[in-house]
């Protein structure tokens, strides 16, 4: 990380969490100079960066200020609390009834799984899908559906040292997205009946996934920043035959959280002490606000337990279907059982990625996708402060494009899902992320759409719903 960028990721911090406060003034260039022992066009850089990412703005004449989007007057809520036993998982209907209620592009997308198409390289992908298709040797669309595009599989193995991960090529298995991914490992550590860690919340096709297999689960808690709750994971993996383990370290699908580094390493060591191998859900790696992507869990790994699960689905081709697994000590096996159900995906969206990955700038794009989602958490936080509840709760991740809210208790939120929905607006309730069905009062919002006139009204209608209910 460059020195700008390490400052610009302090101040954040600062804002983040609270020591500087909104409408508050950043340090001038002389104090800033002093305290981080950095010269003035460093000092300046990163603020044009913090101003880039909406955390501050320049007042004429008076300096650096903290922007008043960036407040958080709702407090964030506490770490979840799931039942101490396993469970058998039955949230399917519930899930595909919400999910159905998505599809009328009319509707205010805050339930969706994507952030809007707009704020993806889509023309650029095309061309690049052209330009790959054009050069593609005859053969190449026959034997790069077993093994995958092989240039894809070196830019992706480009971007794990990158990311501090050296990974033999032969660990890594192109599939169908994450999901495929996803199902893969959990079927190859896997027999019917056995017991498998996840989060709660957790993602809802996570559960989709334990209740086709007949898994049951055990949930851990989670808190929306600081992640799962390594103490209760020991004692559950000490008194349970628990035989996986499915969590997403950083950018938790719903609530957002990211384990620190020390917390990973304690994570990982104690999947290593009982040998339970981790499926490492990891779609929102490139989502990071911070100059730095979080370190994956697959970064320690010596021992081959990590299946690494990434997908360029929310970052750079939705639709396109192509995602991957780094698969540890299991990718033979992996590798077969993808042989034995889809055999490969699609050659051409492989092609097109790789293409794109050599020359489209997809870095470039990713910066621009980052600032947007970051300022765009900032004007719902502040519209959610305006509209909802005085104790409503909401959690504030460092990346990605959703927030998790939990209402008063008296909030059913399957109900505020239906009143919601009467007025074109969608969200995804809290039920669908529990095996139990918990949640009731919470819901996850997407923030992952441009804000304009429409996002706030829709707000603001959710507030006035919550306020009768
Ligand atoms: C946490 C999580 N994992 C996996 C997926 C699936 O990713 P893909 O579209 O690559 O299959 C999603 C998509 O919604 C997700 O949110």
């Amino acid at each position: 990380m460059k020195r700008y960028e390490q400052l610009a990721e302090q101040i954040a911090e600062l804002i983040r969490s609270g020591v500087l406060a909104p409408g508050e003034r950043v340090p001038s260039v002389r104090q800033a100079r002093r305290s981080y022992g950095v010269s003035p066009s460093t000092i300046f850089q990163a603020y044009y960066l913090l101003e880039d990412r909406g955390l501050i703005q320049a007042r004429a004449r008076s300096g650096y200020f903290v922007r008043e989007l960036a407040r958080q007057p709702l407090a964030e809520p506490g770490s979840s609390a799931p039942t101490a036993t396993s469970t058998e998982v039955d949230v399917s209907e519930l899930v595909f009834s919400v999910l159905g209620s998505l599809k009328d592009p009319a509707t205010v997308p805050f339930g969706s799984a994507f952030p809007s198409p707009e704020l993806f390289p889509l023309p650029r992908l095309a061309r690049s899908m052209a330009h790959a298709l054009r050069d593609m040797p005859g053969h190449a669309v026959i034997a790069d559906m077993t093994a995958g595009n092989p240039d894809l599989r070196r830019q992706i193995g480009l971007r794990y040292r990158v990311a501090g991960v050296s990974l033999a090529l032969e660990e890594l298995v192109i599939t169908n997205g994450a999901m495929e991914a996803l199902n893969l490992c959990l079927q190859t550590v896997t027999q019917p009946g056995d017991l498998v860690a996840i989060e709660s919340p957790a993602f809802y096709a996570t559960l989709q996934v334990l209740e086709r297999l007949k898994l049951k689960a055990v949930e851990i808690p989670v808190h929306p920043r600081e992640g799962i709750d390594l103490g209760v994971l020991a004692e559950r993996l000490a008194n349970l035959p628990i035989k996986a383990c499915w969590f997403m370290s950083s950018l938790q699908n719903p609530m957002g959280a990211t384990l620190g580094e020390a917390q990973k390493a304690e994570l990982y060591a104690l999947l290593k002490r009982h040998q339970v191998p981790l499926i490492e859900d990891d779609v929102y790696a490139e989502l990071h606000y911070g100059a730095q992507p979080p370190r994956p869990l697959k970064s320690f790994d010596d021992a081959g337990l990590v299946m690494h699960c990434g997908s360029f689905s929310k970052s750079l081709a939705p639709g396109y279907r192509v995602g991957w697994v780094a698969g540890g000590r299991y990718a033979e096996q992996i590798a077969r059982l993808k042989l034995m159900t889809t055999i490969s995906p699609s050659v051409p969206a492989q092609a097109a990625i790789a293409d794109y990955l050599q020359h489209g700038g997809y870095d470039r794009h990713l910066r621009k996708l980052r600032i947007a989602l970051e300022t765009q958490q900032a004007a719902m936080l502040a519209s959610a402060a305006r509209h909802f509840p005085a104790e409503t709760r909401v959690s504030r991740p460092a990346g990605g494009y959703f927030l998790w809210f939990e209402f008063p208790e008296r909030v059913d939120s399957l109900q505020l899902f239906q009143l919601a929905l009467a007025q074109g607006i969608s969200l995804a309730p809290g039920p669908i992320f529990s095996a139990t069905r918990g949640f009731r009062h919470c819901a996850r919002l997407n923030h992952g759409h441009p804000w304009d006139a429409q996002s706030e009204q829709a707000m603001a209608a959710l507030g006035r719903i919550l306020a009768t209910l």
